[in-house]
């Protein structure tokens, strides 16, 4: 497949290299052609890796992958450009952190609307399901190296979009059963607003690779035939 990646950071590294290895060409945008960080990328990623603005990145892919700084994320979207966009699946792993007054950050948008429904608002014609941005980028990419059953969740207003985007994730190594379908696009403000939770989590454990194992109660249906 032909993805697109908007983000240089290393969500967007994480992401496009784990592409490029299971055999997808993967087109890496930023603000500025020729960006440091690309061109590093797209060297030690070889074939199958390019770089440019973030309109050629959407325009490139089939996919495409948000993965900037979620207080940038409508302004690259912006210059990425709705048409480059329209009908294709957009994946938004950005969060809406503010460091502006350091840390702990706090949420630009929470509660009653949220980063994923800015964004598709913002461009209709894409199918934007957000995804993996409960998890560090290495775990993303590499489920494995946290034990147990821990989940990935994704929402989103198109039901065939978070299907293709459901097998894009077990190529990942996310088995089907650990993708945990939250409904719409407004299910994007609860995954969001886990951050500041998150953080207090690696803050206190000393290390980001960690994840959510949803447990729950056997049916009531098994439960009367026990
Ligand atoms: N770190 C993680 O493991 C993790 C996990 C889950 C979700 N996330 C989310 O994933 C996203 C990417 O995180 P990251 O740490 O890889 O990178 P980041 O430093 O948060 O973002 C870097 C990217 O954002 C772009 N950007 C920054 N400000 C912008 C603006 N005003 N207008 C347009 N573009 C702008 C940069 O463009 P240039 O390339 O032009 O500089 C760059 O490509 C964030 O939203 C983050 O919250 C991170």
């Amino acid at each position: 497949m032909k993805i697109g990646i908007l983000g240089t950071g290393m969500v967007g590294r994480a992401i496009a290299s784990k592409l490029v290895e299971l055999g997808h060409e993967v087109c890496m945008g930023s603000r500025a052609a020729g960006n440091e960080s690309a061109l590093a990328w797209a060297a030690q990623a070889g074939e199958g890796a390019s770089e440019g603005v973030f309109a050629d990145a959407a325009g490139f892919g089939e996919v495409v992958f948000n993965c900037t700084a979620g207080l940038g994320s409508l302004d690259a979207l912006a210059a990425a450009g709705e048409a480059n966009l329209a009908g294709k699946v957009l994946i938004d792993v950005a969060n809406p952190l503010d460091f502006s007054q350091g840390m702990p950050p706090s949420l630009s948008v929470c509660n009653t609307d949220s980063l994923g429904e800015k964004i598709q608002r913002a461009i209709p014609a894409a199918r934007v399901v957000k995804a993996l941005n409960t998890v560090n980028c290495e775990v993303m990419v590499e489920p494995a190296r946290v034990p147990g059953e821990h989940v990935v969740f994704v929402c989103g207003n198109d039901s065939e979009a978070k299907d293709e985007v459901t097998r894009l994730l077990g190529e990942f190594g996310w088995p089907a059963e650990r993708v945990l379908d939250l409904g719409d696009v407004t299910a994007a403000r609860g995954t969001e607003m886990y951050l500041p939770l998150w953080v207090n989590i690696m803050g206190q454990l000393g290390t980001p690779h960690f994840n959510i194992e949803v447990a729950r109660e056997v049916d009531s249906v098994d439960r009367q035939g026990a």
